[in-house]
C-alpha cells in the first residue's frame, strides 16, 4: 500500500516532455511499517538505546544470536528476548539460535515448538565478530540443518569461507561455490536466507537459484564500496564483514533491488561497537546503522529513482519469506534534510553511527 504524495514539479524540462512524463519530486512516503531481517542488538544496558533505535520505525527484528557467550538454546534465547521485551517499546524481536558443532535436532525441535525462535544463524566459525563458537565443518550441523528443512525452519546463513589462503574479498564468492551449492543440493527443501549479501555472484545466485533461497541487503553494501573503505585512509566505521568489496558488486546489488526480485529484502545488520574498539589497531567489524536505517534505504532508492519499490523491500518481502503476515500500521518519511549524529553516548560509550555527520534527504516522521 505504498503511498508517495508528488508535489514538486520541476519546470527546466520542455513542455512536450513534461506532457509525456512530468518530473516530480516525492515530498512525503508512507509505507507498511518495515521489518529488520539482520539485527545485532548486544544485550545488558546498552539495550535501552539500541531496541529504542530499531522500535521507532521497525515492528518487527530478527535479534542475531552473536553474544559471548552465544545464545545456542531456546532457554537462552527466551531469557534474551525476555530483556529486551523489557524496553517495553513495542519491538517484537524474533530471536535465533547460534548454531554449532553440537547443536542437536532435538535442539531444533525444541526451538521450534517454543515459537519464539523463528531461525538458525550459521557462522562459519571464525568468519566475523562472535564467531568463534560457530560451525567448523558443514558436516557437523547436518542434523541440525535436517531437521530445519524438516520443520521449514529458515538457515541463516553467514556466507564466507575462512580458510587463511583465501583473499578476504573472495570468500564470499568461495563460500557459494564450495558450502551453499553442495548444502542446498543435500537439503533441497531448506528455507536459507543468504545474510548481508555482498558481491555479484551473490546477486546472481540469489536470483536464478531454484532452490528456496533469499537474501538480505545492508545499507552500507548499497551505498558504498571498498574506496570508501580505503582511497584516502582506513574508515574504521566502514569496516564490517562481509568486507565492503569493488564498486562492480555494489552495483551489482543496486541492481539487485531495482530488479524488484521479491527474494532480496532489509536486513540492516547494524551492530554496534564503541568507537575506542572500531578505532584501534586492530578494529573490530560492524557498522551500526539502526538510528537512520528506513532513511539511509530511502536515500539509496531515491538514487536509484525505486522509491516506489521501498516498500516492498522494506516491509512485504521479508514477512513473505518468513511465511509471516505484514506489519498492519504504517511509517511516514518526509523529504526534510537532517544530519546524522556525529557521534552517540550508549550506556557510558562512544558508538559512531554508519553515515554520521551525513546529511539524508528523507526524515522519519515522529
Ligand atoms: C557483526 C557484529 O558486529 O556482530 N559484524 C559485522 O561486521 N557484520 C557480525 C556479523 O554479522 O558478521
Ligand atoms: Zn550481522
Amino acid at each position: 500500500m505504498w503511498r508517495i504524495i508528488f508535489t514538486d514539479y520541476k519546470a527546466s524540462f520542455s513542455p512536450s516532455i513534461l506532457a509525456l512524463e512530468p518530473p516530480m519530486t516525492a515530498t512525503s512516503l508512507t509505507l507498511i511499517q518495515p521489518d529488520d531481517w539482520h539485527l545485532h542488538l548486544r544485550d545488558g544496558a546498552v539495550l535501552s538505546r539500541t531496541v529504542a533505535d530499531t522500535a521507532k520505525q521497525f515492528g518487527r527484528a530478527i535479534i542475531m544470536p552473536n553474544l559471548t557467550p552465544p545464545v545456542t538454546n531456546t532457554a537462552m534465547a527466551t531469557e534474551y528476548k525476555a530483556r529486551i521485551d523489557a524496553q517495553a517499546t513495542g519491538l517484537m524481536p524474533l530471536m535465533t539460535l547460534y548454531l554449532t558443532d553440537h547443536t542437536s535436532a532435538d535442539d531444533i525441535r525444541t526451538a521450534h515448538a517454543s515459537g519464539i525462535v523463528k531461525a538458525v544463524k550459521l557462522y562459519p566459525a571464525g568468519a566475523t565478530t562472535n564467531s568463534a563458537a560457530g560451525v567448523t565443518a558443514m558436516a557437523n550441523a547436518y542434523d541440525a540443518i535436517a531437521t530445519m528443512e524438516e520443520l521449514g525452519m529458515p538457515l541463516l546463513v553467514h556466507g564466507e569461507i575462512t580458510h587463511a589462503e583465501v583473499d578476504i574479498f573472495d570468500r564470499e564468492k568461495g563460500f557459494i561455490d564450495s558450502q551453499l551449492i553442495p548444502l542446498l543440493e543435500r537439503f533441497p527443501k531448506l528455507n536459507l536466507v543468504f545474510e548481508h549479501i555482498t558481491t555479484k555472484e551473490a546477486a546472481e545466485f540469489v536470483q536464478s537459484s531454484s532452490y528456496k533461497v533469499g537474501a538480505t541487503l545492508t545499507p552500507q553494501h548499497l551505498m558504498y564500496n571498498r574506496n570508501h573503505l580505503l582511497v584516502g585512509g582506513v574508515k574504521p566505521h566502514l569496516y564490517c564483514l562481509p568486507v565492503l568489496k569493488r564498486n562492480t558488486h555494489q552495483q551489482a546489488l543496486r541492481d539487485a533491488v531495482v530488479s524488484g526480485n521479491p527474494r532480496f529484502f532489509l536486513g540492516t545488520d547494524s551492530a554496534p561497537h564503541a568507537q575506542g574498539a572500531k578505532e584501534s589497531a586492530c578494529g573490530c567489524a560492524g557498522c551500526y546503522s539502526a538510528p537512520a536505517a528506513i532513511e539511509l534505504y530511502a536515500q539509496v532508492f531515491e538514487e536509484l529513482g525505486i522509491l516506489h519499490k521501498l516498500e516492498a523491500f522494506a516491509s512485504l518481502n521479508g514477512p513473505a519469506f518468513y511465511g509471516l503476515p505484514a506489519n498492519d500500521n504504517t511509517i511516514t518519511l518526509v523529504k526534510q534534510d537532517w544530519q546524522v549524529p556525529a557521534s552517540l553516548n550508549y550506556a557510558g560509550d562512544t558508538i559512531i553511527p554508519l553515515a554520521a555527520g551525513e546529511t539524508l534527504h528523507w526524515k522519519l516522521q515522529d
